[in-house]
């Protein structure tokens, strides 16, 4: 089976066997056949945050459990959706009924059972604000479990279904706690600027909607006609040692407090600072808005990508002394 059209970077890499979930039980049946417990797996959701370096040999297993639960109890509303449905459907239908609390994550692609494994964020806010718990199948029991956000154990782009539980669990559903009081960020200087622009001085969660897509749609590539996967990497932590010397030689170097003796830098800018910005290699390249963000000009293997996300790391760490982690998941 080809798995073009199930990553949102468009490479076309095969995979040996293909099955898509639709209902919990599925899953349990699937398992229950012995073979599958030995099998190399590859669960995807939206597939927009992975990059396929090779054919895949082993069996995909594409999660399209549907459907979203809500209940109002005073101005708490508590959401909870299947991991199938797509992030951004979520949030227009929380937007739309004046549900605040994910507003600002807008447009993020994917799905919503792929949202906790990294704690998807954008403009200020994190999935682990609003995150609840979610219900996950344990492939070696078949049974299911539910995660409270402590188990989660959320950071910057990290959980602990990439780390520790990597590959044992696949979630099912998500639950939310979102609230009919908004409590409106727009930290995100970005976001100010554009509200401002457009003469808005108190905003609604719709409002926050519109300009967040608005700034995505005009930074970040559309995956349906250039394919990507957002940001190819991380924005680095680095100690405050560190990022003095860098500041010294580099005045302009843009950062933001991270914690206790932390920086973090915007790894789009040392990516610019090298020289990548909007450069094209062969069939991959940089985004010319946002370097941070790696194409498919269209036939780009997987390999052709990763092999460039190395000369981009190499290069920064040459200039920077900063080693950049890919935040892409890697399927090799
Ligand atoms: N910058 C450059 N050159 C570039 C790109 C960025 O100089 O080519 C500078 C910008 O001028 C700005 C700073 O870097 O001062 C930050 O840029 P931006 O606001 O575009 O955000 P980012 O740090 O590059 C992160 C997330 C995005 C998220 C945005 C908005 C990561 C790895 N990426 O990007 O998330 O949408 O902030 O919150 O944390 C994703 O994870 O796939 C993703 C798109």
């Amino acid at each position: 089976v080809s798995l073009k059209n199930f990553n949102t970077f468009g490479i076309d890499a095969m995979a040996r066997y293909f099955v898509e979930i639709a209902h919990e039980d599925e899953l349990v049946e699937l398992f229950a056949d012995p073979q599958w417990q030995q099998t190399a797996r590859l669960v995807i959701g939206g597939g927009s945050n992975l990059l396929l370096v090779n054919d895949f040999d082993g069996l995909v297993i594409r999660m399209n459990i549907r459907g979203i639960e809500h209940r109002i109890s005073h101005n708490d509303v508590f959401v909870e959706a299947g991991g199938g449905e797509v992030w951004n459907d979520l949030v227009n239908f929380c937007v739309a009924r004046e549900y605040a609390g994910i507003e600002n994550l807008s447009l993020i692609p994917g799905s919503v059972g792929a949202s906790p494994i990294q704690n998807i964020g954008a403009y200020g806010v994190e999935l682990k604000d609003t995150f609840v718990s979610c219900k996950a199948f344990e492939i070696a029991t078949g049974t299911f479990k539910t995660f409270t956000k402590a188990d989660c154990k959320f950071g910057y782009r990290e959980s602990v279904f990439k780390n520790e539980l990597k590959e044992m669990y696949i979630i099912v559903s998500v639950k939310f706690h979102l609230s009919l009081i908004p409590n409106i960020n727009t930290q995100y200087g970005a976001i100010g600027q554009e509200l401002a622009s457009r003469g808005i001085t108190s905003p609604t969660i719709k409002d926050v909607s519109q300009v967040v897509s608005h700034i995505r749609v005009s930074k970040l590539p559309d995956p349906s006609t250039i394919g990507n996967a957002g940001s190819f990497f991380k924005n680095p932590l680095i100690s405050v040692d560190e990022f003095k010397a860098i500041q010294l030689k580099f005045p302009d170097v843009v950062n933001y407090p991270a914690g206790e003796g932390l920086v973090k830098l915007a790894a789009g800018w040392l990516i610019e600072q090298c020289g990548w910005k909007g450069k094209i290699a062969g069939n991959t390249g940089t985004w010319k808005n946002q370097a941070l963000v790696l194409v498919n000009h269209g036939g780009a293997t997987g390999e052709e990508v990763y092999s460039f996300s190395s000369q981009i790391i190499d290069s920064v760490y040459t200039k920077f002394g900063v080693m950049l982690q890919r935040e892409v998941n890697i399927i090799n």
